[in-house]
């Protein structure tokens, strides 16, 4: 991690940015994290401050065995480069290193607008320290907006700007039961099983059509506008075809009534993503377990608050505990969902930016996603976000073999190059804010 930190610094000042710096944040309990690289360069008065974000952070690679070439050797095949990290978010957190770099080497080291550069190292785990950082140090990240290329396409070729992000919370619920391990045979039919008493609880968090039990969750919900739904009615979206080739199952589940655009990007879940405990080694171990814990988190959507939906959701697990166990529910991390406004001049301009370079209408969606610093920078920083992403559906994030489109690579930098002149040139008679 802190090599990784160490060469983006590195290629940041190699390109001709100023104040690189490598920030450790304090955090509560005494540690660090993973060093955020912070840099800027602010001499365009009277233009835009575009604060670049991007993290450097990625998924662990397991199952390893499922990828076809290791994954921290990139390597290049049809059009893709396939690596941990190329598109989630390495590959593209360095279209904005490529697209400075381009811009300094044609103005003879002198860029359109004033950039600053914020890079964090935790983002896949909740961002603690980029959070930090931002109340800390709002002075240090002054800037118009930011600028966050972490998203996909919806579809290949056609433009994207994601305007909405769904909040989380990540929790552990552990069930203990006798205190220590027992014989099945021998205590089996007296003793409480925990995996018993968790499943029990799990089974009562949502009914068979996929609703959530938990008392209140859908209270004063924002339903998207009419406006936003029409437009996601008419996205080139099939069903069978996202079913066969981005799910791979039999059947799509989730709430009756929503489409699965509103049920991935506006509506909140609630998902198991293992089951830590017990014996799971090969072969048979006849055992009533101590303990068991299952990892559950929700996604969240404006107006709900983290705390507030983790209190609730505790609380109801707690309702729940079936005789002879005890329940602890713990918060691993939060984060608060975004929706971004699109009637202001950096969203416009990147509008005009990316239809110039794919020569297609770009298109307007949210995200099932998290990136909790965007709600950060709305709420410490008062900065809206273009979230500009060139991802695309099948680039297999936090999934084995995931890849960047090498062309979306390359057009992407060109996008975001178009963007920057723009702002830069254009913001007297369009009337963009100037940052202090
Ligand atoms: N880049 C993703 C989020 C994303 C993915 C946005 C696809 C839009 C389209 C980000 O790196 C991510 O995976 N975030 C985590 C956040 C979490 C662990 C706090 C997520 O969404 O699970
Ligand atoms: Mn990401
Ligand atoms: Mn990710």
């Amino acid at each position: 991690m802190r090599r990784t930190a160490e060469v983006l610094a590195a290629e940041l000042a190699r390109i001709g940015m100023e104040h690189v710096e490598l920030i450790e944040v304090a955090l509560p309990g005494g540690q660090t994290g993973h060093p955020l690289v912070l840099a800027d360069w602010l001499h365009a008065p009277g233009k835009p401050t575009v604060l670049c974000y991007g993290h450097y952070d990625v998924q662990p690679p397991d199952p390893l065995d499922e990828w076809h070439t290791p994954p921290f050797e990139p390597s290049e095949r049809d059009g893709n480069l396939y690596a941990r990290g190329a598109v989630d978010d390495k590959g593209q957190m360095y279209m904005h290193v490529k697209a400075l770099e381009s811009l300094f080497a044609a103005g003879g080291g002198q860029l359109p607008l004033n950039v600053r550069v914020l890079l964090e190292g935790e983002e896949e785990v909740g961002g603690e320290s980029i959070a930090a950082f931002l109340r800390s140090h709002p002075e240090k990240v002054e800037a118009d907006f930011a600028l966050v290329s972490d998203t996909e396409m919806f579809a290949p070729d056609l433009p994207t700007l994601c305007v909405g992000l769904r909040g989380m919370i990540y929790t552990e619920v552990e069930v203990r039961g006798a205190r220590t391990d027992l014989h099945s045979g021998m205590y089996g039919g007296a003793a409480p099983n925990p995996f018993f008493a968790l499943a029990q609880i799990i089974a009562q968090l949502k009914d068979q059509d996929g609703r959530i039990l938990i008392p209140g969750i859908y209270d004063g919900l924002q339903a998207p506008s009419t406006d936003e739904l029409a437009a996601w009615a008419r996205l080139p979206f099939d069903e069978v075809h996202y079913l066969a080739t981005e799910i791979g199952a039999t059947s799509l589940v989730g709430e009756p009534g929503y489409s699965v655009m509103e049920r991935t990007w506006a509506r909140p879940t609630l998902e198991i993503h293992g089951m830590p405990g017990g014996f799971i080694g090969a072969g048979a171990k006849t055992v009533i377990p101590a303990r068991a814990t299952a990892k559950l988190s929700m996604r969240l959507v404006p107006p709900m608050e983290p705390m507030t939906t983790f209190a609730r959701l505790k609380e109801y697990i707690e309702s729940l505990t079936p005789k002879g166990v005890s329940v602890e529910v713990r918060l691993i991390h939060a984060g608060e969902a975004a929706v971004i406004g699109t009637d202001n001049p950096y969203i416009q301009a990147a509008v005009a930016a990316l239809k110039q370079i794919w020569q297609v209408e770009p298109v307007f969606v949210r995200s099932g996603g998290s990136i909790p610093v965007v709600g950060d920078f709305e709420r410490c920083l008062g900065i809206p976000s273009v979230m500009m992403g060139f991802g695309l559906p099948d680039d297999n994030l936090h999934a084995p073999n995931e890849k960047f489109n090498i062309r979306n690579f390359h057009l992407g930098i060109e996008t975001l190059i178009v963007f920057f002149e723009a702002l830069g040139a254009e913001h007297n008679a369009a009337g963009f804010g100037v940052a202090g």
